[in-house]
């Protein structure tokens, strides 16, 4: 659908005097409009005049609602501040909870205007295994409780709360929706951490943890689903990523060419390595190049997963690329990717911050 061919959908009836108009284009080509009051954060104007906005801190830190500035003028409410970097603010990209509307704004979204209609919810799941599968990472099973359904899109991330402490942790599922009503997390070892001390201490198979979500702007591009995929994730990083390749397994028709560049700090560190192999083994499209920032062995990269994306890479101008990892693995996979040709606006990121 082209813009052209869209109805545009007007959901703010009482306009009042200073407001400026919002126009969001989602990527099916889908437009909408709203007003946003002076000083007012466009995300709560938005979601208050029903758009299907995505979100999940509302406080500038998460980057669920980024966005692309198209014409307009927005600017960070006072107070507030963003995790955006220079280089994606002089992109364009701004985060609509904590941006207000300096004039008629125009917007564009990366997502479909669907995508953002289906809500968060919460749910039980009793734990079915606790795994340690590295140096310092753990794989977590969960199977939902009866009753309970939760679907979500390869990369986005739940929220878990931590029994006993009521504090919230969120990760993505390495699983699919195909794994129902089982899901499979990838979480970090960090000392002191509120849900590493729990795992280690006392987590028990069958104790029930409380789930909330889906959450999250990352996850797969199905209507890019033919072009060249290029995936760089840094430890955890990877649960997304798994996620996103077998669910592109799972759908129909010719596989693209991919490659996944995944890389801890040390070879102990290393996981699912048995998983990626496997993976290599069904997909024959998939290559797969392992990194380590020390002590390389046979086989490895040295260096971070940035270090062995080549000129050969990148030969279609629609290739999409998945980042998943620490804010500096970011920050060089994307001016790397771009560097090679990849369009800004076909790369996805999603930012792994460990929390104590
Ligand atoms: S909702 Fe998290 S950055 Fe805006």
């Amino acid at each position: 659908m082209n813009k052209q061919d869209t109805v545009i959908e007007h959901n703010s009836p009482i306009v009042e005097e200073n407001s400026h108009k919002v126009t969001l284009n989602f990527s099916d080509g889908v437009t909408k409009q709203f007003n946003v009051q002076p000083n007012k954060s466009i995300l709560d104007e938005g979601l208050a005049a029903g758009m299907p906005l995505l979100y999940q801190c509302r406080s500038g830190s998460c980057s669920s609602c980024i966005c692309t500035l198209d014409k307009g003028e927005i600017t960070t409410i006072n107070g507030e501040s963003s995790t955006l970097l220079r280089s994606e603010h002089e992109l364009g990209q701004r985060l609509l909870c904590v941006s207000q509307a300096e004039a008629d704004c125009s917007i564009d979204l990366a997502y479909g205007s669907e995508v953002g209609t289906s809500s968060a919810q919460e749910v039980n799941a009793f734990i079915d295994s606790i795994e340690h599968i590295g140096v310092n990472t753990v794989r977590l099973t969960l199977e939902l409780a009866e009753g309970s359904y939760m679907e979500f899109r390869p990369g986005q991330f739940m929220q878990i709360n931590v029994p006993g402490v009521g504090t919230l942790r969120s990760y993505s599922p390495s699983s699919t929706n195909k794994e129902f009503p089982k899901m499979e997390f990838l979480i970090r070892l960090i000392p002191g951490g509120v849900m590493s001390t729990y795992l280690k201490e006392r987590a028990e198979v069958d104790q029930i943890l409380t789930l909330t979500g889906p959450y999250g702007a990352f996850f797969l591009r199905e209507e890019h689903k033919r072009a060249p995929h290029i995936f760089v994730a840094g430890g955890t990083g990877l649960a997304p990523i798994l996620s996103i390749i077998d669910t592109i397994r799972q759908l129909s028709g010719v596989k693209p060419k991919m490659l996944l560049s995944f890389g801890c700090a040390t070879p102990e560190a290393l996981f699912c390595l048995d998983d990626i192999q496997l993976r290599e083994q069904w997909l024959p499209s998939l290559e797969a190049r392992i990194c380590v920032d020390q002590g390389a062995k046979e086989g490895h990269y040295l260096g971070n997963p940035v270090s062995p994306l080549q000129e050969a890479d990148v030969t279609d101008p629609n290739t999409v690329a998945y980042l998943c990892g620490p804010q500096p693995m970011i920050d060089g996979a994307t001016a790397r990717l771009i560097e090679l040709g990849v369009k800004a606006e076909n790369i996805f990121a999603e930012q792994f911050v460990a929390s104590n």
